[in-house]
């Protein structure tokens, strides 16, 4: 069973300046809610009972937003206002922990943080700047942990990204089996078009079997002199299946201007009460208030 999960939040947020100066990027706003809380919903709506997030200095409020103990909890409290006190809950059954990552030395670095935390059992990974949204009652990581619980291997959320935009992921080559399930034969990280096995790239989420540590335990640093987890799955496909699941979802990264408003926008239009409003104040050829 797939229970616990490690979210990366470690990182700089340089794309995001001025806005991550002092609020890192896994807490800008998307509606009413910071996005880490999306990815936290997300895990445990896929039945993950145990989080650990990898944060980084200066990223305290993270730990703050999931905190039990919220200031302003006994006024509302006093008030009786139920309501508001309910929106303040941020996490249903679920444990989250913290663990700081000292040396930015990538994603595959936030990820090995996590070793001892996971002990021996298959785990999940999703990014923290990354929301997924659904149609159907299954999230993204449902999705894979399906995947996982078929096969018993690692599986991979991928997505078609289009050829000139292959060099900014992790690409995966192989075979399609069913479903939008595909056999993996190759991971190469972020690879020049010409170059790249398939325009299938890794999408922000995975389900890993614990015989990834071993991997990044022998991964040598690469692109960007950081530990690339990508490189990692690839030397993991040396000792195991390995498998992509071609998702049903949409994925938004928020860690980018264009992405934070493309996000901000579709679960502002989502949103019963506003969306409608929304959509007529964008269809307004000046709008304004
Ligand atoms: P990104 O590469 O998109 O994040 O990592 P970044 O480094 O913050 O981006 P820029 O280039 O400076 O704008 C994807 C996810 O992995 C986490 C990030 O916090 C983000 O959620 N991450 C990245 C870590 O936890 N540790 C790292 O060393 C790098």
């Amino acid at each position: 069973m797939v229970r616990k999960a490690i979210i990366p939040a470690a990182g700089l947020g340089t794309r995001m300046l001025p806005a991550t100066k002092a609020v890192p990027k896994e807490m800008l706003t998307i509606v009413d809610k910071p996005v880490i809380q999306y990815v936290v919903e997300e895990a445990i709506d896929s039945g993950i009972a145990h989080i650990l997030v990898i944060t980084s200095k200066g990223k305290n409020s993270m730990r703050d937003h999931f905190s039990k103990d919220f200031p302003n909890a006994a006024y509302y409290r006093e008030k009786g206002k139920t309501e508001v006190l309910e929106r303040l809950e941020t996490i249903g059954h679920c444990k989250i922990e913290f663990i700081e990552q000292s040396d930015l030395n990538g994603l595959g670095g936030a990820i090995y943080l996590g070793k001892d935390f996971i002990g021996d059992e298959p785990f999940a990974v999703l990014l923290g700047d990354t929301i997924c949204d659904f149609e159907d009652r299954n999230p993204v990581l449902g999705q894979l942990i399906d995947v996982y619980n078929q096969f018993k291997s690692s599986v991979t959320a991928i997505e078609e990204v289009p050829a000139d935009y292959v060099n900014r992921y992790g690409i995966m080559g192989g075979d399609a089996l069913s479903d939008g399930i595909y056999k993996v034969s190759q991971w190469v990280e972020k690879p020049e078009p010409e170059l790249a096995p398939s325009r299938l790239a890794i999408a922000a989420r995975y389900v890993f079997t614990p015989a990834i540590f071993q991997c990044l335990e022998k991964t040598t640093k690469g692109r960007n002199n950081e530990l690339q987890v990508t490189d990692a799955m690839h030397n993991l496909l040396n000792a195991e299946d390995m498998y992509g699941l071609q998702f049903k979802g949409t994925r938004f990264d928020v860690g980018n201007p264009l992405g934070f408003i493309k996000t901000n926008l579709h679960f502002g239009l989502k949103e019963a009460k506003m969306g409608e409003e929304l959509r007529d104040w964008l269809g307004n050829e000046t709008p304004g208030l």
